[in-house]
């Protein structure tokens, strides 16, 4: 009669009187017992049970008992031997029995209970080896899992210091924008005043020269005052300070419109490609602005590419906001390195020999796409190309078809215009312009001043300067338009804050400095027709 949780003992013994022995004391200890009679039987019987104990007879006829637990102990290590003999005895035996690995050697006839007791010791052994291994086992694991857990939480914070550098990054950089912006459009607007009276003075000597070196003289200084007027347009442009016509652009008609002079300014080399997606909606840009951003992009590309190759214009859907339409484009030209990369965006930064670029290209356009909400990004690799994308915000609404030039042509002028201006040389050649056209014209030089005039004279027209000292151009025409509602204004304005202009001036018109008498006369005309 065994219990079902008894313990289970293989006992190996040749001999059937001791085998008896033992198997009847276990039995009567509680024990399971299962018999082998041979080392062959016995070790087949551990492979198959797997017990938790052997005991185990040196003496055997077929495989010699040290053997047998050897083999035992190489195969199952968990399985307890407890050795036994009659006639092995001496201390040598037992020594070399346990050698050979046996947890126990028992000189045979040993006491019923001395035999029980020792396989109880040999399962106390065991159960505690059983208990640390399973200790083991599971320290092991826990080990594996924190050590998975700490490899997921450092790769979570690699990627989360990346983002921190990315973020840091891209505020060093568009506080270094917002700085140079600052300084170039003050610079921007300063000199553009300046030109502003060089152009119309020079204007001036070139209409009345007489000898013709005069009027030579007088148009190369007219020219470069001109390329330098259109310089501190570009300036301007970057450092956000003009005023942009953020309207619905159709963009895909605006680069079909310009296949042209693509053509004529990227030269023979150069492929031209032109991918545009169909139904694109339109976006909020000023085409003319744009156009320039395009084109200047387009030059950026011819000239990364020497010995030729492709320059694609493309349109398409933002594929990460859906709200923004996205104007890309590529070339297969030389790529940017790192540092190159880093100051592209920087006025004046350029490597192009001098006289060859000025560095105010790609400026110009992170200037006027940030102004109309939109963004840019510079895609480039050494030795394959770049491809620079502009995003831009889509609206519902529909793109007017193209304004055509309003110019018409100056007849006969009567008109009584009021110009305000701090600036005196500006005022003068304001006045000069309009005078020469034929209107009658005087001049203030501040918003008291011109109140002063608005008592004793009614003008059709107010031509103001935005940003003056004392009352702002905004703040005189208000108090004029309250004492004559019918007045007719023009703001000329270089620098300014876009937003406080559109906010105080609205719907008005406005001049933008430098300009030529010519752009004046249109404008005035303009205005006075509107
Ligand atoms: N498509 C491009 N491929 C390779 N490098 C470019 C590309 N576009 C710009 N760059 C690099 O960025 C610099 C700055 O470009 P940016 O357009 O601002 O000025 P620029 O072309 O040198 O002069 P500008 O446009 O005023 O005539 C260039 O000098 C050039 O080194
Ligand atoms: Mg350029």
């Amino acid at each position: 009669m065994t219990k079902p949780d008894a313990v289970l003992v293989v006992n190996i013994d040749d001999e059937d009187a001791p085998r008896y022995v033992k198997t009847r004391d276990l039995r009567a200890a509680g024990f399971e017992v299962v018999e082998a009679g041979t080392g062959a039987e016995g070790l087949r019987l551990v492979k198959e049970l797997q017990p938790p104990v052997v005991l185990l007879d040196v003496q055997l006829p077929d495989i010699d008992g040290y053997e047998v637990c050897t083999f035992i102990k190489q195969n199952y290590p968990e399985v307890m031997v407890l050795m036994t003999s009659a006639t092995f005895t001496t201390s040598a035996h037992r020594t070399l029995g346990l050698n050979t690995g046996a947890d126990g050697y028992l000189v045979q006839p040993a006491e019923p209970l001395e035999l029980a007791a020792a396989i109880n010791a040999l399962l106390r052994i065991r159960r505690s080896e059983d208990a640390l291994r399973t200790l083991n086992e599971h320290l092991d694991q826990r080990v594996r899992d924190r050590t998975a857990e700490l490899a997921g939480l450092n790769v979570k914070l690699e990627a989360e210091i990346a983002q921190r550098k990315r973020t840091e990054a891209a505020l060093v950089q568009s506080q270094k924008m917002e700085a140079i912006g600052q300084l170039t459009g003050g610079l921007a607007h300063d000199f553009n005043n300046l030109l502003t009276a060089v152009i119309g003075n020079l204007d001036m000597i070139r209409a009345r020269a007489s000898d013709p070196r005069m009027v030579r003289y007088a148009s190369n200084a007219f020219q470069a005052a001109e390329r330098g007027s259109k310089l501190t347009a570009q300036l301007l442009a970057f450092s956000r300070t003009q005023k942009l016509a953020t309207v619905p652009v159709d963009v895909n008609a605006l680069i079909e419109g310009m296949r042209e002079i693509l053509a004529q300014s990227l030269g023979g080399t150069v492929n031209i490609e032109i991918e545009l997606a169909p139904g694109l909606p339109a976006a909020m840009a000023d085409a003319n602005q744009l156009e320039l951003a395009i084109l200047n992009l387009s030059l950026n590309g011819r000239d990364a590419m020497p010995d030729g190759g492709t320059l694609t214009i493309a349109t398409a859907l933002d594929p990460d906001h859906d709200d923004y339409v996205v104007v890309s484009v590529s070339d297969t030209g030389t790529g940017m390195p790192p540092e190159v990369l880093a100051r592209a965006f920087d006025p004046f930064f350029t490597t192009k020999p001098p006289g060859k670029g000025t560095g105010l290209g790609l400026s110009q356009v992170h200037g006027i796409v940030h102004q109309v909400g939109g963004d840019v990004a510079i895609d480039s690799e050494v030795g394959k190309g770049t491809t620079i994308r502009l995003s831009l915000r889509q609206t519902s609404a529909d793109a007017p078809a193209a304004a055509g030039e309003a110019y018409r042509a100056a007849g006969q002028h009567y008109e009584t215009v009021l110009v305000v201006d701090d600036d005196p040389d500006v005022r003068e050649i304001v006045t000069s312009t309009l005078v020469e056209i034929g209107y009658h014209v005087h001049a203030a030089g501040d918003g008291v001043e011109a109140l002063a005039f608005l008592a004793k004279l009614v003008p059709d027209l107010l031509i103001a300067d935005f940003a003056m000292p004392g009352m702002n151009g905004a703040e005189v025409a208000k108090a004029a338009l309250a004492r004559n509602p019918a007045l007719r204004i023009l703001f000329i304005s270089g620098f300014s804050d876009t937003a406080a202009l559109a906010d105080a001036v609205g719907t008005t018109h406005l001049l933008r400095k430098p300009f030529r008498p010519g752009d004046l006369g249109v404008a005035v005309r303009e205005v006075l027709d509107a």
